[in-house]
């Protein structure tokens, strides 16, 4: 299935999270260099942010670097992210023009001075630009992102405010823990994808995706294309979201209600 049309358009997920894996084996499948996987792989995003755009996704978060990719080897992570700064640098006139606002999620302020730059110059001017839209879209990239790192940095947000008194413990609730998270703002993931046939979380977006759809394909990131986005739509349009309901209870109310 490979027609967007053919999709139920009252049944789009808002936002879709993806864990991009398997552009090292794709690149050591070929007796490439593992960095011409990444190169390829950001090919691979060009075409699912404009997929995702087409089939009425609002929402599109991607796992692009996470804390532990800092142990890679030193000229793999600088060739990610001189990577990540040229797709900015070459995606913003494509970025302005259709309305996609640049959001990050995770420990930006560690990455190098350039990108840290040029992702506050891209997301100031594709925010400025989405502003009103109707079709605004956002692109999120997770970068130096980890779940873990992320609800540590809201506890302690929430403990400094316990502590100088402008929260009380025994009153805080999930949605003052989801508002120190770095998806504050955000709907949750309704369609969590992972590429590259590992089906774990590796630490993506622990306390967002707790009813999140899980989908695994074993197809590699630099393979991934429209085709495979409208595949995971399908099946996502295919299961019921129960949210602790019986089936029963679920089909009275509609599909959409949570
Ligand atoms: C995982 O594959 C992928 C990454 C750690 C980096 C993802 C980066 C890109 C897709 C390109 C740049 C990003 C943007 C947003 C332009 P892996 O290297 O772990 O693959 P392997 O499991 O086969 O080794």
């Amino acid at each position: 299935m490979h027609n967007p049309s053919e999709l139920d358009p009252h049944n789009i997920p808002g936002h879709v999270a993806i864990i991009m894996d398997g552009n090292g084996r794709w690149a050591t499948s070929r007796k490439l260099p593992r960095i011409v996987g990444h190169k390829v792989g950001a090919e691979s995003v060009k075409k699912v942010v404009a997929a995702a755009r087409q089939a009425g996704i609002k929402v599109l978060t991607l796992y692009a670097f996470s804390t532990e990719n800092w142990k890679r080897p030193e000229l793999e992570v600088r060739a990610l992210m001189a990577l990540l700064k040229n797709y900015l640098k070459s995606e913003e006139s494509e970025m302005l023009a259709n309305g996609i606002r640049l959001r990050t999620i995770g420990r930006t302020d560690k990455l190098p001075a350039e990108v840290r730059s040029q992702l506050r110059v891209t997301m100031e001017n594709t925010g400025r630009a989405a502003e009103g839209r109707e079709d605004a879209f956002t692109l999120n990239l997770a970068l130096n992102y980890g779940g873990r790192d992320e609800l540590l940095r809201a506890c302690r947000q929430l403990a400094r405010g316990c502590a100088d008194g402008a929260l009380q413990a025994d009153d805080l609730s999930e949605k003052d823990l989801a508002n120190c998270l770095d998806t504050a703002g955000l709907a949750d993931p309704d369609l969590l994808i992972r590429t590259g046939g590992e089906r774990r979380l590796s630490n993506f977006l622990l306390w967002q995706a707790s009813y999140a759809e899980l989908y695994f394909t074993d197809a590699m990131w630099p393979d991934f294309r429209e085709a495979h986005l409208f595949e995971a739509l399908q099946s996502f349009q295919q299961r019921q979201r129960r949210f602790g309901r019986t089936g029963e209870q679920v089909e009275s109310r509609g599909p959409r209600s949570r």
